[in-house]
This record gives structure tokens, C-alpha cells and sequence, in this order.
């Protein structure tokens, strides 16, 4: 496995200026009285042991994120200034806001920090030089610090100014929720221990073709569920009447099936379904076989037989790695596959047997409402990122940082 410089490679860090890429993209809704709250705040919780950890060693701590997507311009409503509150809350650190992320006042705040201090800069992409990762600006943004220190996993993907720029001009290493990160990764799909299964869902396959792709070379089971499935049974000749379906894609679909073959990889689509005539909770439904889908009946769910198998598949798994619901689990009773499967797995990753990992968009909603998400071995809060690591790519915030 690649290693990757981590806080201890950066020595003593006492009175050191340390600039740490946080992500503080975090959901928010304006309270009764209009100001912003934090709906989830999974995001400031893993970034607040690393902050903790570099105030215990008497650096002063800078803390640099991106919110939103303001373009280059400076757009109010995108200041991570309402985040400092949140921040100190959660690290028990006071937590100072400056309006900037660059500059000589910048510059003159931190020379005035003690050790042990915590600053929140202004929101990196206020700049249009961050997403355009400009070396000037990611000069500027070093000059804030001695060394930087990346703890942002789910900003890796973008090769920014703050998160890839940057590290080409300091000491660098990753925080230790990145740290963690990329072990469970590895341990996941780099190096995993065999056999490994990849549950895949979500609506449309268009969205995952390069996770598909991937994934059929790497695992020995792969399982396909939610809208995507629909488009490999449509494919394969199933008459899946008015369900979401890429009809367009069933080349692809076939193709990426007999990719799947030559790799020895055991694709494993529902055999039985739950239908119903409308998307909608509690809608009158029915389970039946794949050759029992009438005209004006979709698919929302794989059928608890197919689910009852796929349990039993996962036994005989030492890894797994899950993206997306397997079906519309955000309407009873279509949440039944996601929920008993993801039962299955944290109860299996509990008693020893399976590594579980799990990532991306709405799989830790899924995996939330399923009661199931502390049982994960791991659960990444990272979305895009999530999704170019299980299409293999390398993501460039990582790159840099390894040894
Ligand atoms: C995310 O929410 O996935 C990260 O914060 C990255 O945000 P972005 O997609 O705007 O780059």
C-alpha cells in the first residue's frame, strides 16, 4: 500500500503555524429567527480530533474550507462564518473568524494568535483561484501556514488550490480522519481479503457506468440493485413496464455483464420484485416473479427472496463495499430490501466476519435509516470523492500527500 505522510512526519508542532483543509460543506437551514443552523454535522465531527490534536501540541491552528459553490466571487450567504460557533462546540476549542482567507490582515491575525489557537478563514472559493488551483493563490494560501495538513477526504477529487496546490508548497500530510480514511479504502478494495461484494444502487446506471466498469475487474460478487437494475433486466429481455429504465443503456448493460464474466465476477440481479402503480408511501403493492410485471406497474424494491439470497451470499464475503439503496427506500414499505440487507451486513461486520464500507450520496441516509450505520466497519461522509475511489481513479488530494 502506498503510505502516506501523516502529523507525526511534520515533528514538533509547538508555536508551528498549521494550515488544515477541512471540509465544512456542510448542510445548513435558517432558524426561526433566519439564522443558519448545521442540519448534519458528520462533517465538523471528524475534523475535530485532528484540531484537537494539533492545539494539544501548541500550534496555532488554521482552519481553511470551501462552502457552496460561489464561483470565484464573494457570495454572503456562503461565509463559513456561522460554521465557527458549530466548530467550537464540537472541538470544546474557542474558535476566531476572520473575513478572509489570504492577506496581510490575515497574515497579522495569525502573528497575533497564541499557541493552541484556532482560526477559521473565510471561504476558500470566494477566490477564483482555488478551483482554478492558480499557483499564485495557493502561494498566498501558504503563506498562512509553516505546514498543511489535508483532513478533507471528501474534497480530495478536486485538484483545488487548497487541497492540491498547496501541498506542493508545504510539509504536507493528511489529519487523522483522512488518515483512517484511506486505510479503510484500502482495506476495502486495494488490498482487500476475498471474497468481496459490491452492493450498487441508486436510480440510473448513467450515473455509475465508471463505478460499474471498475468494480466488475475488482470484486467477486456484484450486486445491482435499486432504478440501475431495472435497465439490466430490461436488457436482459424483462418486461419492466413503467419502472425508471435506461432502455438506451442496455448495450452498455450487456456489455458490462460479459465484462463481468470474462472477469469471473458473479453479477447478481433481483429475481423477484416488488411493484406497484404509483411512487408514493404505502402505495398498494405486490411481490411477484420478473415475469409478472404488468404494463402499469413499476419496480421500487427487490423482492425478499432475492434479498433473503444475497444475505446469505454475504456470509461467504470477507468485504464489502455498499453505494447506494437497492431500492425507494426513502417510501415504505420499498425501504425493505435496504434495510434487511444492510441488517444483514452490520450484523455480519459485527460478529467479525466482514469488513464493511460504505459511501457516497444517499447510502449513509440508507444506512442511517436503517439503524445500521454504527455497525459499518466504515461509513465515508464523502460524495463525489466516494464515487471517483470506486471508479478507481486516483483522487489528486491524495496523490500528493503520499510518500
Ligand atoms: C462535497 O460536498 O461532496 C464536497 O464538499 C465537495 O463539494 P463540491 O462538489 O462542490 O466540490
Amino acid at each position: 500500500m502506498a503510505t502516506f505522510k501523516n502529523i507525526q512526519s511534520l515533528g514538533a508542532l509547538e508555536g508551528k503555524r498549521v494550515l488544515v483543509r477541512a471540509d465544512l460543506n456542510v448542510p445548513m437551514k435558517a432558524d426561526h429567527e433566519g439564522d443558519m443552523t448545521v442540519t448534519d454535522d458528520t462533517r465538523i465531527r471528524s475534523v475535530a480530533p485532528t484540531l484537537k490534536a494539533l492545539s494539544e501540541q501548541g500550534a496555532k491552528v488554521i482552519v481553511m474550507s470551501h462552502f457552496g459553490r460561489p464561483k470565484g466571487q464573494t457570495v454572503p450567504e456562503m461565509s463559513l462564518e456561522p460554521l465557527g460557533q458549530p466548530l467550537a462546540n464540537i472541538t470544546g476549542l474557542p474558535v476566531l473568524f476572520i473575513n478572509d482567507c489570504i492577506g496581510a490582515e490575515v497574515a497579522e491575525t495569525i502573528d497575533g494568535m497564541e499557541n493552541g489557537a484556532v482560526l477559521l478563514l473565510e471561504n476558500v472559493r470566494f477566490y477564483p483561484g482555488e478551483e482554478d488551483n492558480d499557483p499564485e493563490f495557493a502561494r498566498a494560501l501558504a503563506q498562512n501556514g509553516d505546514v498543511f495538513v489535508n483532513d478533507a477526504f471528501s474534497c480530495c477529487h478536486r485538484a483545488h488550490a487548497s487541497t492540491e496546490g498547496i501541498a506542493h508548497l508545504l510539509p504536507s500530510a493528511a489529519g487523522l480522519a483522512l488518515e483512517a480514511e484511506l486505510k479503510a479504502l484500502e482495506n476495502a478494495l486495494g488490498n482487500p481479503q476475498h471474497p468481496v461484494a459490491a452492493v450498487v444502487g441508486g436510480a440510473k446506471v448513467s450515473t455509475k457506468l465508471d463505478v460499474l466498469t471498475h468494480l466488475v475487474e475488482k470484486v467477486d460478487h456484484l450486486i445491482i440493485g435499486g432504478g440501475m437494475a431495472n435497465t439490466f433486466l430490461a436488457a436482459q429481455g424483462v418486461d419492466v413496464g413503467k419502472s425508471l429504465c435506461e432502455h438506451d443503456l442496455a448495450d452498455t448493460a450487456r456489455d458490462i455483464l460479459a465484462r463481468a464474466e470474462a472477469a469471473g465476477c458473479t453479477v447478481h440481479l433481483p429475481t423477484d420484485v416488488v411493484v406497484a402503480k404509483e411512487f408514493k408511501a404505502h402505495a398498494d403493492n405486490r411481490t411477484v416473479a420478473l415475469d409478472d410485471v404488468a404494463q402499469n406497474e413499476m419496480i421500487l424494491d427487490v423482492g425478499p427472496a432475492s434479498v433473503a439470497k444475497l444475505a446469505e451470499q454475504l456470509k461467504s464475503c470477507k468485504t464489502l463495499i455498499w453505494n447506494g439503496p437497492m431500492g425507494a427506500f426513502e417510501i415504505e414499505p420499498f425501504d425493505a430490501a435496504t434495510v434487511t440487507l444492510a441488517k444483514a451486513a452490520g450484523a455480519l461486520t459485527e460478529a467479525g466476519s466482514l469488513l464493511s464500507v460504505a459511501g457516497g450520496g444517499d447510502t449513509v441516509a440508507a444506512l442511517n435509516h436503517a439503524g445500521v450505520a454504527e455497525q459499518f466497519s466504515h461509513i465515508s461522509t464523502a460524495g463525489g470523492a466516494f464515487l471517483e475511489w470506486m471508479e478507481g481513479k486516483e483522487l489528486p488530494g491524495v496523490k500528493v500527500l503520499k510518500q
